[in-house]
């Protein structure tokens, strides 16, 4: 229908007489001269009616926003007081000759230019007229580009695209599954992916080599600002390929990609172990853009009264921890308390705090409402092992090593963020040396990464000390993002079952859901590992998106729904019937509390 997109028309087209098609923007009536302004994913061009057209002019007047139009004219130079510089094609426009109106529109829910005076709610209502914003198209032809990159880079480096089952087992990564009832196996339930993990390592066992999909995963799990419970993995798998190999050609992708997609030059990316990053930014996903580091200062409050620092000093699973925020003497006591609130959300029961005004003047020169419980010489040999200066503050933390973390990390990025220290640019690295497992609430053990990754030692010293063992995973990080993660897998049936046993799942349970892996084992697997990057992710930080919705066409609102389709929804007695499911209750009565 067409012969151009819009927003592709430059001064390069004058005089030419083109066909447009697209949705009405706006329409100005001046003096008798109708302008409209036409819209299509390449953007927006002005098409001028004068009356001298009759009906056509007339059905330029009738049109309304988001009618649906075809139009044929002439390009033409725009008149020097006329050009507009903020429009991409504003140095041209339409002289229109026909128009043909191929759709009417309703009143729009809400004008695309002020959809920010609309809830989330209506904008994904009305996704298909959200999506036709200039910011939102931007956003999903980058998304395309992205992978049309990506996919272009595994290619030619001899992956193998290969798709995995939807319907299938429970594939453990540390999430709730959904679940599909079978008809045919009558109280029986597939699950969805958590991700395809399993099968991509069977396609190892089957000699693919090097496989990769963009897929699908879902997971049941609490959302955020960059979670979704359908989301897509960039999901690659290689065999014979160490951690090293593996590591260098997908940073590679992810430099390529940077390159062609922003024309972006990624710094080369450092690598760093768990234990580093968790000691200086309290986090396995550290923002290298912020210039603030936490400081152990155990041995130091080894040698104080104050109970509070004393505890966790003297207790090997507590840590005390200093965070020295430059120039910042001038937060405010109100602001202080506001993050002392901020990091109770993560446990910690305080924020003690020292301000630095006179550094000369020893304690003198210090504010806190702790330097009466602390000798004088461990304050200056704290200051001096800060490095502290006239007009810093330093924040404290104190508590079970994991709480502090968790409290400092997130006031690290949090200062920073308020008092404008986030560096602008890039910062990539990988996280390495994770340990194995972490402890649950139970006593038990679980798997850091997933129960499929090998660790670094032998199954007997990992037997004899799970807490200690480190893996062989690798995180890539990108300002304060794991954008994925993976690992060389345990390729040894007895090694898989040595893990599975300090997991607690016995042979009876191993051999019932994943007899099929340990069997594959032992049937030839090579040696094999891969990683798994979050696509939406990556577009949302290579788009500048805050919220991972902002990048999926048809994304879940934050209790999992969606409000366009009405999904989830009821499903009738028939249907259930079929599926031999009975409904402990029905939504009715569960929402009148029965
Ligand atoms: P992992 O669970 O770390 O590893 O996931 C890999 C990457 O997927 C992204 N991601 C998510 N993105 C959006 N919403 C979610 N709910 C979500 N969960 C995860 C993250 C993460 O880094 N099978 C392994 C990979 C492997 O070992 O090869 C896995 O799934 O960016
Ligand atoms: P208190 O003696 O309870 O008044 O505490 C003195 C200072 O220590 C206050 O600034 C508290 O916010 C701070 N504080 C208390 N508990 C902790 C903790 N676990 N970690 C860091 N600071 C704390």
């Amino acid at each position: 229908m067409r012969s151009h997109y819009c927003g592709a028309l430059s001064t390069a087209n004058i005089d030419e007489t083109v066909t447009l098609c697209g949705w009405v923007d706006r329409r100005r009536d001046h003096g008798g001269v109708i302008f409209l302004d036409l819209r299509d994913r390449q953007g927006i061009v002005q098409v001028v009616f004068d009356p001298d057209t009759n009906e056509h002019f007339e059905r330029a007047d009738s049109v309304r926003s988001e009618y649906v139009l075809k139009v044929t004219g002439r390009v033409r130079a725009r008149s020097e007081a006329t050009v507009n510089p903020a429009m991409a094609t504003g140095e041209i426009e339409v002289l229109g000759k026909e128009l043909e109106i191929l759709n009417a529109a309703a009143t729009p829910p809400f004008q695309l230019d002020e959809y920010t005076n609309v809830g989330e709610d209506v904008r994904l209502q009305f996704r298909y007229m959200d999506l036709r914003r200039r910011e939102m198209q931007d956003r999903l032809i980058l998304r395309s580009k992205i992978t049309s990159a990506v996919r272009n880079f595994l290619d030619n480096e001899g992956f193998l695209d290969i798709e995995t089952p939807i319907l299938t087992r429970a594939t453990p990564e540390g999430a709730r599954d959904y679940l599909v009832p079978s008809r045919t196996h009558p109280g029986q339930f597939f699950a969805l992916p958590q991700s395809p993990q399993l099968f991509k390592q069977l396609l190892m066992v089957s000699g693919f080599d090097r496989y990769y999909q963009i897929a699908k995963c879902f997971r049941d799990e609490d959302l955020r600002a960059d979670r979704q419970p359908e989301f897509t993995q960039i999901d690659i798998e290689t065999a014979f390929l160490g951690e090293s190999e593996i590591m260098a050609i997908t940073e590679r992708m992810i430099c390529e990609l940077f390159k062609l997609v922003l024309d972006v030059e990624l710094p080369s990316f450092p690598h760093m172990t768990y234990a580093e990053a968790m000691e200086r930014y309290g986090s396995d996903k550290p923002d290298l853009r912020i210039p603030l580091e936490l400081v152990s200062v155990d041995d130091l409050m080894q040698q104080v009264e104050f109970k509070v620092f004393r505890g966790p000093a003297d207790d090997p699973a507590g840590r005390v921890a200093a965070l020295k925020v430059t120039g910042g003497a001038t937060i405010s006591r109100k602001e202080i308390d506001e993050y002392t609130k901020y990091v109770s959300i993560f446990g910690a029961r305080g924020l003690a705090w020292i301000k630095v005004n006179d550094i000369e003047a020893g304690v003198e020169g210090l504010q806190s409402p702790i330097l009466k419980f602390m000798p004088d010489e461990v304050v200056a040999q704290m200051m001096e092992r800060l490095g502290a200066a006239n007009g810093d503050i330093i924040f404290f933390g104190a508590d079970r090593a994991r709480v502090v973390n968790e409290a400092l990390g997130a006031l690290r990025i949090k200062v920073a963020e308020d008092q404008g220290l986030v560096a602008e640019g890039w910062a990539p690295l990988w996280v390495v040396d994770f340990p194995m497992f972490e402890e649950d609430s139970s006593g038990g053990w679980t798997p850091l990464h997933h129960p499929f990754t090998a660790p670094s030692c032998d199954a007997k010293s990992l037997a004899e000390n799970p807490g200690t063992a480190l893996s062989r995973a690798y995180d890539m990080v990108l300002n304060g993002t794991e954008l994925g993660g993976g690992s060389i897998r345990i390729h040894q049936r007895d090694m898989q079952e040595a893990v599975f046993g300090i997991l607690n799942i016995d042979a009876q349970e191993a051999e019932e859901k994943f007899g099929f892996l340990l069997n594959a084992l032992q049937y030839g697997a090579p040696p094999h590992g891969g990683l798994a990057f979050g696509l939406d992710r990556l577009v949302m930080l290579m788009t500048g998106s805050a919220s991972i919705r902002d990048v999926i066409a048809f994304p879940k609102t934050q209790t999992a729904a969606c409000v366009m389709t009405n999904a989830p929804g009821d499903v009738g007695a028939e249907q259930l019937k079929e599926l031999n499911i009975r409904l402990r209750q029905t939504r009715e009565e569960l929402e009148k509390g029965e």
